[in-house]
């Protein structure tokens, strides 16, 4: 499949939401990805619901929702009355992953696992076959603009390996530090799915770097 992009609104300006939103409206982006943080799993709180709704108000395109806050099964049912296309939790968050999944179909979203750099692929091989997506962070989550950490190409490359077997149409979303210097190697190690914020937001003209991103072919 040709490869999605997923500006992060957590880049946008808050101030202008709307004008960034419509933008991405118009653009080649294929999703909204849409960074919600808690302050107690990450070092950072970034929005929660009315902005969310206040957003999706605007929106024409999928809300890929990723949530990183600690007990994330208290809040499901509001991202997906909120809005939610994709709901993805992390990893290290959830107690019972599988039940989790199970809640987050229930409620008619698609499902997604996020890892972070240190959790290994590995640990998803008993989830695989339950879920929609799978993502790859490339940095610490927390802050947009951080620097890619090279090891999450042979992440991409496991996680691929093992996607085939069992899950071949596996959303494969990297997140972090991704960019139009990396992007080609990464559609090679087998990402599908690109998350981008500084690399947008802060690009002269976000509407062409989204084209850009997205008219990127592997090596
Ligand atoms: C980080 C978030 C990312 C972030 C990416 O915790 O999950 O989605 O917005 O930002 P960039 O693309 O600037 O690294
Ligand atoms: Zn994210």
């Amino acid at each position: 499949m040709k490869h999605l992009i997923a500006p992060s609104i957590l880049s946008a300006d808050f101030a202008n939401l709307q004008r960034d939103i419509e933008m991405i409206n118009e653009s080649e982006a294929d999703w909204f990805h849409v960074d919600v943080m808690d302050g107690v799993f990450v070092p950072n709180i970034s929005f929660g619901f009315p902005v969310i709704n206040a957003a999706k108000k605007h929106a024409k395109k999928p809300f890929d929702v990723h949530l990183m806050i600690v007990d994330p099964d208290r809040y499901v049912a509001e991202f997906a009355k909120a809005g939610a296309d994709v709901i993805t939790v992390h990893y290290e968050a959830c107690t019972h992953l599988h039940r989790t999944i199970q809640l987050i179909k229930s409620v008619g979203c698609k499902a997604g696992v996020a890892l972070n750099p240190h959790t290994p692929v590995s640990f998803l091989k008993d989830i695989l076959q339950d879920i929609d997506l799978a993502l790859v962070m490339s940095v610490n989550p927390g802050f947009g603009g951080q620097q890619f950490i090279p090891q999450t190409l042979n992440k991409l490359r496991e996680l691929k390996q093992m996607a085939s077997q069992v899950n071949p149409n596996l959303y494969i979303e990297v997140d972090g530090g991704v960019g139009i210097h990396n992007v080609a190697a990464l559609i090679e190690a087998g990402a599908n799915v690109f998350v981008a914020g500084n690399a947008v937001f802060a690009a002269p003209n976000p509407t062409q770097m989204i084209a850009d991103l997205k008219n990127v072919q592997a090596n």
